[in-house]
């Protein structure tokens, strides 16, 4: 049996996190629906899950170039998407951070986690490893779900190894599940048998997991055990960096950090993204900013990446909008911001443009930005680094395009110039973050799949996209594309 983890249960329900760890907070409603639907029921013939799940939903069906100009309303993720952070020093902050935790609070290791966070450190690192947490195993997919690359603590697993845990297929029923429907393993029983690492605030979550299964093994001579606890440890350490109340109270270390050296953290945001914002907003455009950060750390970041005024460049402001939750729930109350904090509820008829708000659901926000617009029928943009939370969620529950901005492009230098100093989200172990090499040749990861079918083109950064004209027409994805298509990644 897998081991269950109450208190990950309970802090769902009593405490709010700055949505930096939003798998374990943000509620998705449609989960229960999604594993009792007909179409979702377990199948045991992996190819036919495939050909069945997760079809793209698309405004325009049959366009194959993308145009900011396009649209209507436009909105942006803020953290990893328009505010930068240096992502070498946060990833270092996390890592000490959460090691510190399990050894100060859950007796781990000292020798074992306390490590300088160095070159072999970040080689280890790759954004979107999936940990078994009862097998105590790090893994990678493939788009049709296999599981082509395993380690257990910091060794690799040959393929024969892996078919002697996962069986000839290389699947595993969790995550099966999992590439059916992401929101699957989201949060209930199955979350606590998987979780994935989707982005830079978790993502040295992995190492420390390897890290601590590997010290465990060797304590029990070598052998592994038959179940670990180490993940639901990393859950409660998570909680302590990341719970919203940490942000105003100084503590958890994450935030006092943050807070104490802006410049170590951040970067400062360049004038031409400052005035291509601008430019956009005089195009008649609604701009929005949904974050899933709660108001007093988004207010910082905001305030420190894009400067004091950093309001003007939006009509919207959602607050700890509890992405993916905020995209699949239209009944989801809209919260009143005042002297920042949460306050009474405000109905999406009261929201006019120049407000913020906290919380809230996709729906409202539409209507809110179809009032202001006097239209009926809007054609909206989300902007995201999170392939779940911002893209792939937006897209198939809302209806939105989306366009993902993913560093790894630029890291590994992915059809498009390599950005040497961005070594450290490259990572030779764990092969390319968008394809698996096995017997020479490429398979696409589940992160590739979900650009071709949930985005129009992915970019290094907002950076360039601004550097570029509004009315410049991209080359999209290719949806229907089951291999390697490449079209959508700009600049070439
Ligand atoms: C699985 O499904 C695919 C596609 O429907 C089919 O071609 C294949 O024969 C099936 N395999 C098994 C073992 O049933
Ligand atoms: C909104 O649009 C409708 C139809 O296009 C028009 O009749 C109406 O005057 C517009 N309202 C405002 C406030 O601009
Ligand atoms: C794009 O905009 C520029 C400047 O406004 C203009 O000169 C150019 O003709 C436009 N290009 C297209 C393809 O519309
Ligand atoms: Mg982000």
């Amino acid at each position: 049996m897998f081991y269950i983890i109450p208190t990950l249960l309970l802090f769902k329900t009593s405490l709010s996190l700055c949505g930096k760890v939003a798998q374990l907070t943000s509620e998705a409603p449609l989960i229960v629906v999604s594993l009792v639907s007909p179409q979702y029921h377990r199948g045991t013939n992996h190819s036919e899950n495939y050909m069945t799940r997760n079809q793209p939903h698309h405004q325009t069906e049959m366009a194959k170039e993308f145009c900011l100009e396009d649209y209507d309303a436009i909105g942006f993720d803020l953290d990893n998407t328009l505010a930068m952070y240096n992502l070498k020093n946060l990833m270092e902050l996390e890592y000490n951070c959460l090691a510190e935790y399990l050894v100060e609070h859950k007796n781990y290791n000292k020798e074992a986690l306390l490590k300088p966070f160095n070159e072999e450190s970040t080689a280890f690192l790759q954004r979107g490893l999936i940990v078994d947490s009862k097998r105590g195993n790090l893994l990678k997919l493939d788009s049709t779900g296999r599981i082509m690359k395993v380690a257990h603590g910091l060794s690799f697993l040959t393929t024969e190894e892996i078919k002697k845990t996962y069986g000839d297929q290389l699947t595993w029923d969790v995550t099966n599940e999992f590439v059916k429907d992401y929101l699957s393993t989201w949060n209930g029983p199955l979350s606590e048998q998987m979780r994935s690492f989707l982005d830079y605030f978790d993502m040295p979550g992995s190492l420390i997991f390897a890290r601590a299964v590997e010290y465990i093994d060797k304590q029990n001579n070598g052998r592994p055990l038959d179940s670990y606890n180490v993940f639901k440890d990393m859950v409660d350490g998570f909680f302590y960096m990341y719970s919203s109340e940490h942000f105003a109270e100084n503590k958890g270390k994450f935030f006092p950090a943050i807070k104490q050296y802006p410049d170590k953290y951040y970067t400062k945001c360049s004038p031409h993204i400052l005035e291509w914002l601008k430019a956009l907003k005089n195009k008649n455009k609604i701009l929005f900013l949904l974050t899933g950060s709660y108001v007093d750390y988004a207010s910082h970041t905001a305030k420190t990446c894009l400067g004091e005024d950093w309001k003007q460049y939006f009509d919207f402001i959602g607050y700890f909008s509890k992405k993916p939750g905020f995209f699949t729930g239209v009944n989801r109350p809209f919260l009143r911001i005042s002297n920042s904090k949460e306050k009474d509820e405000i109905l999406h008829s009261e929201l006019e443009p120049g407000q913020s708000f906290s919380q809230g659901n996709w729906d409202g926000l539409m209507e809110a930005i179809k009032k202001s617009l006097n239209k009926t029928n809007i054609k909206t943009l989300y902007l995201g680094d999170n392939f779940i939370q911002d893209l792939y969620t937006p897209s198939k529950y809302s209806h939105w395009d989306t366009v993902a901005v993913c560093a790894e492009q630029a890291a590994e230098g992915f059809h498009t110039k390599l950005d040497p100093d961005s070594s450290h989200l490259k990572s030779n172990l764990w092969d390319s973050y968008f394809y698996i090499t096995s017997n020479q040749k490429k398979y696409p990861t589940l992160w590739t799949d979900i650009l071709k079918k949930h985005c129009k083109i992915c970019v290094p950064s907002i950076s360039y996209l601004a550097s570029e004209p509004i009315n410049k027409t991209y080359s999209t994805f290719d949806h229907e594309d089951l291999g390697l298509n490449t079209d959508g990644f700009h600049p070439k």
